[in-house]
């Protein structure tokens, strides 16, 4: 902005305007008002700086620049002033005005540059996209419920000096039936109730998936029968026939207790003087260590199965807890007829014992208290996931 003629820029300092009017005049005040306007030059530098470095925005920077170096700024101004100066002035003065002006443009420039930097990273910062996806977690798996109870029977059984053995689940008629004293009309020879095989066995028979655990007593006192058959020439007896076989097992079935499969442990004690009341100890410290308390009570009800004669089922009652004072099945059982002793191939007249079916799908159900047996089988991984 002009002032009259003097063409003083309007932020020109009283020293420049001093040195304007006197340098003509004397050289010595001259030089002292040229190191004044030196050092107002370098004020009007740093008040730049501190001016640019204070703008936050870019707007506001573009205001602070006019005001240095706009038509009507300060450092415009100085230039513009030059023009009323003798030549040598001009050329002195322009120069130092000049390098203040780089200055101030270098000044502006940095500052442009971090501003458009910061705003960059602002931008990068708001509009940042997570593109990584969340790593998968590998779930530990657990041991099927039913599993657990199939390892702590066997562990238990194993503990009272019971061999476990495993079998066929595709099985002959006549271990299946047959050689357990199933009458060729009894109901588990029906298509009704066990499903067939399309495949034929040796005798022409139809191959069953076994509907019990009970064709692995037939196996394995054979094959123990065979072992000690020696001892039985030389008129010794046999080691007793101690053996539980869990496993899988089909049958014509479906509701909330029962599942087309299913499992079942058999059990089979056989020797010289093995008796019911082997059963029942045996019987009873099993369940005591299976449910973990001793506030249980056991029943053998009378019952029928073709290859025990007496046959019993096995009755459990807690004394305390949610089923306190229920009679719950937990168990067939019974001695062993003795045309079943004979197929095992040895001497009913010597050897004598029981067999036992237990399911452990019932316990698993009474232990973890399950209220439908479907839910064991159906793959739900949020049930399952229960027990770990
Ligand atoms: N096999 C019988 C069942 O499936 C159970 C049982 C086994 C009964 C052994 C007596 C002896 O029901």
């Amino acid at each position: 902005m002009l002032r009259g003629s003097s063409r003083v820029p309007e932020h020109a300092g009283l020293s420049e305007l001093i040195f304007i009017k006197s340098f003509k005049a004397d050289v010595k005040i001259g030089l002292f008002y040229f190191k004044r306007f030196m050092t107002d030059l370098d004020q009007l530098v740093q008040q730049a700086q501190a001016d640019f470095a204070q703008a936050s925005l870019p707007a506001e920077l573009e205001n602070a620049k006019a005001r240095y170096l706009g038509k009507a700024g300060r450092v415009t101004e100085l230039l513009k002033a030059l023009a009323s100066l003798s030549p040598e002035e001009k050329k002195a003065r322009g120069g130092q005005i000049n390098a203040a002006k780089q200055q101030v443009e270098a000044a502006l420039q940095a500052r442009r540059q971090a501003l458009a930097e910061q705003e960059m990273q602002a931008q990068l910062h708001a509009e940042a996209l997570d593109v990584s996806l969340p790593g998968r977690g590998r779930g530990t798996g657990g041991l099927h419920p039913v599993s657990r109870s199939m390892e702590r029977i066997e562990a238990i059984f194993g503990s009272i000096g019971f061999d476990v053995a495993d079998g066929p689940e595709i099985e002959t008629d006549w271990h299946s039936f047959t050689a357990l004293n199933n009458p060729e009309n009894h109901p588990a020879r029906s298509m009704q109730d066990t499903f067939y095989v399309d495949m034929k066995d040796e005798q022409g028979r139809w191959l069953n998936l076994r509907p019990h655990t009970s064709p692995m007593q037939v196996r394995y006192a054979r094959a123990h029968a065979q072992k000690y058959a020696h001892l039985e020439a030389q008129g010794l007896p046999m080691p007793e026939i101690r053996v539980i076989a869990p496993g899988r097992t089909y049958r014509v079935d479906s509701d909330a207790t029962h599942s087309p499969m299913f499992h079942q442990c058999e059990g089979l004690w056989i020797g010289e003087n093995v008796s019911f009341k082997d059963l029942k100890v045996v019987f009873t410290q099993f369940f005591k260590l299976f449910f973990e308390t001793d506030d249980l009570q056991l029943r053998f009800r009378p019952s029928f199965f073709p290859f025990t004669e007496p046959s019993a089922e096995v009755d459990i009652a807690f004394e305390s807890g949610p089923l306190k004072g229920r009679w719950l099945e937990v168990a067939g059982s019974g001695q062993v007829h003795p045309n079943v002793v004979r197929n095992f191939g040895l001497d009913p007249e010597r050897y004598i014992g029981f067999a036992f079916g237990i399911g452990p799908d019932r316990l698993t159900m009474l232990r973890y208290g399950v209220n439908d047996l479907r839910l064991f089988f159906e793959g739900d991984l949020r049930f399952l996931a229960q027990f770990k």
